[in-house]
C-alpha cells in the first residue's frame, strides 16, 4: 500500500476512535476498513453492561460494511488505548476479529495496520496474524 493511503486510513481510525462507547474498560478503539473500491468504513468498540455483548471496533467496521453490501477489502487500520488519551501502544486485533477478517479477506494480501499515530505503525498480512486458519474454503464456500 502507498504511504499516503496508509496515513489516510490511520487518520480515519483515529477519528472512529472518538465515537468509542467504552464506559467499562475505558479502552477506546477505532478502526477504518478500506474496501476494494476505495471507500472507508469506520468502526469503534461498543461496550455493554452485560460485558459479553460488547462488540470490538474491527467487527463493527466489518459488520457495517457487509450489511451495506460491501464484501471485498484491502486493509484495516486499528488504533486503541486508554480513553481520552492518544494511543499508547499497538492495539492488535483479538482472535475473534481475526477470524471475522478471515471470512471476508484473502489472508495473504489483506493488510492489518496497527497504529499509535500516523508516524508510528506496524503492518501485517492477515496470514501473519492468523496462520493455518480455518475459513470459508474449508466448507466449499
Ligand atoms: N477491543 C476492540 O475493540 N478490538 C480488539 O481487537 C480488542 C478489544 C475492545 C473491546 C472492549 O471494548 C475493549 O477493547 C477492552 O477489551
Amino acid at each position: 500500500m502507498e504511504k499516503g493511503s496508509i496515513i489516510k486510513l490511520i487518520e480515519e481510525a483515529l477519528q472512529a476512535r472518538k465515537a468509542s462507547y467504552s464506559p467499562y474498560s475505558h479502552y477506546a478503539v477505532g478502526a477504518a476498513l478500506l474496501t476494494k473500491e476505495g471507500s472507508i468504513i469506520r468502526g469503534c468498540n461498543i461496550e455493554n453492561a452485560s460485558y459479553g455483548a460488547t462488540n470490538c471496533a474491527e467487527r463493527t467496521a466489518f459488520f457495517k460494511a457487509v450489511s451495506e453490501g460491501k464484501k471485498e477489502f484491502t486493509a484495516i487500520a486499528i488504533t486503541g488505548g486508554p480513553a481520552g488519551d492518544a494511543p499508547d501502544g499497538f492495539a492488535y486485533p483479538c482472535g475473534i476479529c481475526r477470524q471475522v477478517m478471515r471470512e471476508f479477506c484473502d489472508p495473504g494480501s489483506f493488510q492489518v495496520i496497527v497504529a499509535k499515530s500516523i508516524d508510528e505503525y506496524e503492518s501485517y498480512t492477515l496470514e501473519q496474524l492468523l496462520p493455518k486458519s480455518f475459513g470459508p474454503d474449508h466448507l466449499g464456500a
